[in-house]
């Protein structure tokens, strides 16, 4: 059976926006696009109305470009105002001491049983492995032999009210939400292969006004964080320092960024032209590195104060906010001591390095829905695949691709 999966990603600076068509054995994003947003800010909704518009501009151009008339979709949003909980389940097995689809939803279901604030709803739950008879960890334990099964889960809580007006939103855009994912958390299904898997990667997300943070060890989601700063806050201060509007001076940012060292270095006493304005190029080098030594800083202060620091082998940056300046990788290496990698749009070879984040969306979608699909072949059932267990690979062309400029980082 063939289908469609839509993937957006609701950001505060673009709304991205992917639609992969899918079956049993086959997954190919057919279409991306990305428009801006507006009615966020740092990563909360401050304007519902202004959000159900760019919502809408972004949803009419994905189904023009695609010529796919979908009614549903994925959403992933940032992981401000949400929580991480690590849960465990246990299922015993009935007869036999064998493994099925029974217990490993009965497995997840306990995992899912924990409490709640009054104001607080499960936005997504996924398995991360599972444990035979308290001692081998397994990824996938259908068939297995066993009498006890423990679910090792990771689940995201969110605030009612934020998950309200996303649904709200959405509705008045034409579009039922079909699942609620972190929207950095899907980077993971984009870069980690085989060889990544077994490392503690930190991946972070750096947008407009938001920097996500997310650490995996062996492969499991082990920290979620989030910080309201960003590309933003670099544009507002180049605009005070130079004495410019903010439109100007984003403008300036965006001009420089990837080559404002080499500039500097060669004219170092001068001004640069920009349009008709006249830059320096001293001040607007001092202004960038003190604001993304800043950033740096409190990603670094944020990680410490988590206790994983010594753990991390390797970091991974995304986003527009800072992935764009040149050498920012240095930043990174001096301060935190790790090896890390920027992920930008020229090495994806993609028009803007938010769409990845869509992308992400839909691969986790089909990941679980692929699982439903072999679910139902086993019993026969159909289940709800929101908060299914999510094991399973499938490699599209697009995502083996991205695996393999990943590899080359190294
Ligand atoms: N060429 C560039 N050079 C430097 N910065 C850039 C460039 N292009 C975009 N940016 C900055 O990237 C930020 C937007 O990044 P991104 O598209 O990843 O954000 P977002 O996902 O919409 O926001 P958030 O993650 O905060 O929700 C903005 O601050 C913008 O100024
Ligand atoms: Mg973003």
């Amino acid at each position: 059976m063939q289908r469609t999966i839509v993937g957006i990603d609701i950001g505060n600076d673009n709304i991205s926006a992917s639609v992969a068509k899918v079956s049993e054995n086959d997954f190919e994003v057919i279409c991306s696009v990305y428009t801006p947003s507006k009615g966020l800010s740092k990563g909360k909704i401050i304007n519902l109305n202004d959000l159900t518009v760019s919502l809408k501009k972004c949803v009419d151009e994905i189904k023009k470009e695609s010529n796919i008339n979908f009614t549903s979709a994925f959403i992933g949003i940032s992981s401000s105002s949400t929580r991480l909980v690590k849960t465990k389940g246990v299922a015993l097995s009935t007869s036999l001491n064998l493994i099925t689809p029974t217990e490993i939803k009965e497995a997840i279901s306990d995992a899912e049983k924990i409490e709640l604030a009054s104001d607080e709803v499960i936005i997504d739950a996924f398995t991360e492995s599972f444990c035979i008879d308290d001692s081998t960890i397994v990824e996938d334990p259908l068939a297995m032999k066993a009498s006890k099964l423990q679910a090792n889960c990771s689940v995201i809580v969110g605030k009612s009210e934020l998950i309200n007006s996303y649904r709200n939103a959405f509705r008045l855009s034409g579009i039922n939400i079909e699942g609620i994912y972190i929207n950095n958390l899907e980077l993971r299904k984009i870069i980690l292969n085989e060889k990544t898997i077994k490392e503690n990667v930190l991946i972070v997300d750096a947008g407009a006004e938001v920097i996500e943070i997310a650490l995996y060890k062996n492969n499991e989601l082990e920290y979620l964080s989030s910080l309201p700063v960003g590309g933003q806050n670099v544009t507002k201060d180049i605009a005070i320092c130079l004495g410019i509007q903010e439109e100007q001076a984003e403008q300036v940012k965006q001009n420089y960024s990837e080559n404002y060292k080499t500039l500097y270095r060669e004219h170092s006493i001068g001004t640069l032209k920009a349009e008709s304005l006249e830059i320096d190029i001293k001040l607007f080098k001092d202004v960038v590195e003190s604001r993304i030594e800043e950033i740096v800083t409190l990603i670094k202060k944020d990680i410490k104060e988590s206790g994983y620091l010594n753990e991390i082998s390797n970091i991974y940056i995304f986003g527009n906010g800072l992935a764009m300046f040149q050498d920012v990788k240095y930043f990174f290496e001096d301060k935190m001591r790790k090896k890390t990698i920027i992920v930008t749009k020229n090495q994806l070879e993609l028009q803007n390095s938010c769409i990845i984040n869509s992308i992400g969306i839909v691969k986790d979608a089909y990941d679980r829905l692929k699982l439903i699909y072999e679910d139902s072949y086993d019993n026969g059932s159909n289940i709800n695949h929101d908060n299914e267990i999510n094991n399973k690979k499938k490699k599209s062309g697009l995502i083996r691709n991205f695996k393999r400029l990943i590899d080359d980082f190294f």
